[in-house]
């Protein structure tokens, strides 16, 4: 926790001095993968190095949603190159975690000595996973999901106590509420990711103000998952003092 702190309160003083809105979508994803990578390292590389990763990372995910045609130039080979080259960068830093004794600071740390403790052997084949078979395509949609599951009614009314845990308890959620997926391939960042964003919240309350950078709040476009049309433009300056004593919320 005290890592992703430092990454989030660096990220949100550094929205703080700029002069101009800051196009938070983009600067958040930027924002997600310091966190993985520093929580997942143990440490960040230099800053050069890692907006060189971040731009792979965007190429991968870009390309993520392609139809698979394998030529050069499709969007199919970009996200397999910038696959491909992400795997190359992490596998040294990697490799060395696993031939040595890893600490428990680190994700991988804990995920390498958990499996040792267990008298289970992870090597880099378990690391990177298995492939579904070539010339399979499997997707779903979560947002259609929720927005035609009969446990949430009027799916067009803003109200996003829907998905509250106490709205929830006692109805069978399983295959109805499902942001991180589900089943043995569930969202592996899920709690990195709630934690990530409660810190956000409690940074951005305790020392910022923001405002809208523009007149009305962007478009939602949903392909090809939501995001705000031309970035969401943010104005943030420092909050000197905390009048609303927010940083006492609890992250339990
Ligand atoms: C709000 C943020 C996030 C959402 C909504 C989200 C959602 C999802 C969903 C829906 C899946 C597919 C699960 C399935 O196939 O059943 C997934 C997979 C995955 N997510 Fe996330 N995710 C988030 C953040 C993260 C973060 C921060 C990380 C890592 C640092 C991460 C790592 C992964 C990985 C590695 C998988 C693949 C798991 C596997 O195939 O075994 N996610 N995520």
């Amino acid at each position: 926790m005290p890592r992703i702190k430092q990454v989030v309160a660096e990220t949100v003083r550094d929205w703080c001095a700029r002069e101009c809105p800051v196009t938070v979508y983009s600067e958040s994803k930027k924002l997600t993968f310091r966190i993985a990578v520093s929580v997942l390292l143990g440490s960040l590389p230099s800053k050069e190095e890692l907006t060189n990763l971040f731009t792979v990372f965007e190429q991968l995910t870009q390309n993520l949603f392609s139809l698979p045609v394998d030529v050069p130039g499709s969007g199919y080979r970009k996200g397999v190159q910038a696959r491909d080259k992400l795997h190359e960068y992490f596998e040294k830093p990697i490799e060395d975690m696993l031939q040595s004794s890893p600490e428990y600071s680190t994700a991988l740390g804990i995920l390498i000595k958990s499996s040792q403790e267990q008298g289970m052997k992870i090597g880099m084949q378990e690391l990177k996973g298995f492939q579904i078979p070539k010339g399979w395509s499997v997707m779903y949609s979560i947002r259609d999901t929720h927005d035609t599951a009969p446990l949430f009614q009027h799916p067009e009314t803003f109200n996003p106590d829907r998905f509250a845990e106490d709205q929830m308890k006692g109805k069978d959620a399983r295959f109805q509420y499902l942001p991180f997926g589900g089943g043995v391939r569930r969202c592996l960042g899920k709690e990195l990711a709630k934690l990530t964003l409660k810190i956000l919240a409690i940074e951005l309350a305790t020392i910022s103000h923001w405002e809208l950078g523009t007149k009305t709040f962007p478009k939602m476009l949903m392909v090809p998952v939501v995001h705000p049309a031309n970035e969401l433009k943010v104005q943030f300056s420092a909050q000197l003092c905390n009048k609303n004593g927010i940083a006492e919320v609890s992250l339990e």
